[in-house]
C-alpha cells in the first residue's frame, strides 16, 4: 500500500479558475495540492496530458516565471481507438484556456514520442495522459529518467487519477502500476482528499 502523505499544506492556496470554462478533470483539492508542490520547485514544468488546459491555466498563473510544457495528443486516430477518447478536444482546441498565455508552451504529440531533451529545465512532471497501465508506465519512464539526470535539488513526478485499490473505472490503471512498479523503488505518497500520488525524484 502506498502511504498516505502526512500534510495536507493545500488548504490555503487559491483555486484559480480561468473566466470560461466548461468541464474539469481534476478537482479543486487536486490542483491546489499540485500547485502547492509546484512552489517545492524552482524550475520548469511538463503537464502530460492537458484536455482544454485548465489545470495547465492554474500552474502557469500560479508560476508566471516557470514555462509550463503542456502535451496532448489531441483528437487523433490513435486516440478515437481509446476509451479516454472522450476527454480529448478536438485538436485546435487543445488547451484553449492557457494557450495564450506567454509562459505556456503546447505541444501536440503522442507523449510516449515526447524527448525531454525539446524542454529547459524542468523539475515537476504532472502525468494526466493515457491512464492504461503501458500508458502511464511509458509517460514515467520518460519523466524519471529525465529528472533522474536533472540537475535540481527538488525534483517531482506526480500522478493523476491515482486510486487506493482496484478503480471502478476498469481500464484506468494507474493505481496498479504504481503499486507494482514504482512503490518500494521510489518514495512514493498518496495525497489524501485528491487522486494524487506524487514522489520526489532522487
Ligand atoms: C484527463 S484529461 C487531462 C486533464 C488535464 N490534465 C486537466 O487537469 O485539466 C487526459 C488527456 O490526456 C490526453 N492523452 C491521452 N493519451 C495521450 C497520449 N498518448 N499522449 C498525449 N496525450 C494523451 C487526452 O487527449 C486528454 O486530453
Amino acid at each position: 500500500m502506498i502511504p498516505h502523505f502526512p500534510l495536507v499544506p493545500y488548504a490555503n492556496i487559491p483555486d484559480i479558475i480561468p473566466p470560461a470554462f466548461e468541464r474539469r478533470f481534476t478537482p479543486r483539492a487536486d490542483s491546489q495540492f499540485l500547485l502547492w508542490l509546484s512552489e517545492q520547485t524552482t524550475a520548469n514544468i511538463v503537464e502530460i496530458g492537458c484536455a482544454d488546459g485548465l489545470t495547465t491555466y492554474q500552474l502557469a498563473v500560479h508560476n508566471p516565471h516557470k514555462v509550463v510544457y503542456a502535451v496532448d495528443i489531441g483528437d487523433t486516430a490513435e486516440m478515437a481507438a481509446m476509451q479516454q477518447k472522450n476527454e480529448t478536444p478536438a485538436t485546435g482546441e487543445v488547451c484553449k484556456l492557457a494557450v495564450g498565455l506567454p509562459n505556456v508552451q503546447l505541444i501536440l504529440r503522442d507523449s510516449k514520442l515526447v524527448n525531454y531533451a525539446d524542454f529547459k529545465d524542468v523539475s515537476m512532471v504532472f502525468i494526466d495522459g493515457n491512464h492504461t497501465y503501458e500508458g502511464v508506465k511509458a509517460d514515467t519512464h520518460l519523466a524519471m529518467r529525465a529528472l533522474m539526470r536533472s540537475k535540481f535539488d527538488a525534483k517531482f513526478v506526480a500522478w493523476h487519477d491515482y486510486c487506493e485499490g482496484p478503480h471502478p473505472v476498469g481500464w484506468l490503471k494507474v493505481g496498479e502500476y504504481l503499486r507494482a512498479e514504482i512503490d518500494g523503488l521510489f518514495d512514493v505518497f498518496f495525497v489524501p482528499g485528491t487522486s494524487v500520488a506524487f514522489c520526489r525524484v532522487p
